[in-house]
């Protein structure tokens, strides 16, 4: 019997339900899939207060681990490894890089990983991250499977604040339910054939491009380069923060409220006008970033 180990942090259960989408069929066709829940010692509460959220930026940004339940996997082997991860800010959840800081490298010793996020829309740079840490663990990236909200990058900004600060996630006015859409969350079990066959036949070449027209991963240019914009923005403001909590402990909380006013106004304000200039940059140097998706999304 094939065996595979799922480990996965989520907090309000949308990326758990992708899981179990993507499980199910696995299950139903006889394989052990075993569960290892993330659970950080001091919890995240759901909704978030607005300090809340934004005081997890500079330790998400940084990748500061936090402390963590201690668990273990119920076996010590495993034929594929299921790592399932959220984004916080532009990087993989502070709960999810905690457990990867302090993971056991003989359980992803020579065993293939395949990764699976519930984003927003903007995941290349935390995937890059969990990538090399997977390969330094021993474990072997094998692919991809990203579920995103489809709507547009504003309307998606305004229903997940709704949704992360109010709870809401029902659809309002004209804007649609936060989150992923459910059909979406429930396509995933069209990925579990693959995955079975090369479970099956224990070669993972050629899993990832098969993935990958089944629509695993997309990567629009112009949220790339915007991404890229951020993580700079994200790196200096982080520096910010921190910069006199030595001399000033009460500075963090002060510039942490700044960012909870200017990071929603950048984003509604900027990120239309950086929007049309990344799109007409991506239309330049159009064939320079297929060339970086297609890099971006092999494995
Ligand atoms: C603090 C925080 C920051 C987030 N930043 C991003 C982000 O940079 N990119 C993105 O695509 N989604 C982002 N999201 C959305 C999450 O990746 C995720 O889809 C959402 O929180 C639901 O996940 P859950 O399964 O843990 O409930 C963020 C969420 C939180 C709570």
């Amino acid at each position: 019997m094939k065996k595979v180990l799922v480990v996965h942090y989520s907090q309000t259960g949308q990326l758990t339900k992708v899981l179990e989408a993507l499980c199910a069929p696995l299950i139903a066709a006889g394989v052990q899939v075993d569960q290892l829940p993330i659970v950080p010692v001091t919890p995240y509460p759901f909704p978030w207060t607005r300090m809340g959220f934004f005081g997890a930026f500079p330790e998400s940004v940084n990748g500061d681990p936090v402390p963590l339940r201690p668990d273990t996997a119920p076996s010590a082997k495993y034929d594929l490894i299921i790592l399932g991860y959220t984004v916080w800010f532009l990087n993989p959840s502070i709960p999810f890089n905690s457990f990867l800081k302090q993971a056991d490298p003989a359980l992803f010793r020579d065993t293939p990983v395949l990764t699976v996020l519930g984003v927003r829309n903007m995941w290349v740079h935390a995937q890059q991250k969990v990538r090399a840490m997977i390969t330094a663990l021993g474990g072997t990236p094998v692919g991809n499977i990203v579920s995103e909200d489809r709507s547009s990058n504003l309307v998606s900004l305004v229903t997940i604040i709704r949704w992360m600060f109010w709870g809401k996630k029902e659809a309002f006015s004209l804007f649609p339910p936060a989150g992923i859409r459910e059909a979406d969350i429930a396509a995933n079990a069209k990925f579990a054939g693959p995955i079975l066959d090369h479970l099956n036949s224990g070669n993972w070449a050629w899993f990832n491009a098969k993935i990958l027209e089944l629509g695993s991963a997309q990567i629009k240019p112009e949220l790339l380069v915007l991404e890229k914009r951020a993580l700079v923005l994200f790196g200096k403001y982080r520096s910010f923060i921190l910069a006199k909590v030595d001399r000033d402990p009460g500075s963090r909380q002060k510039r942490v409220a700044i960012l909870s006013v200017a990071l929603p106004i950048g984003a509604f304000i900027l990120s239309p006008i950086t929007a049309l200039t990344t799109f007409l940059v991506s239309l330049i140097k159009r064939k320079a970033i297929q060339r970086e998706v297609d890099e971006l999304l092999r494995y």
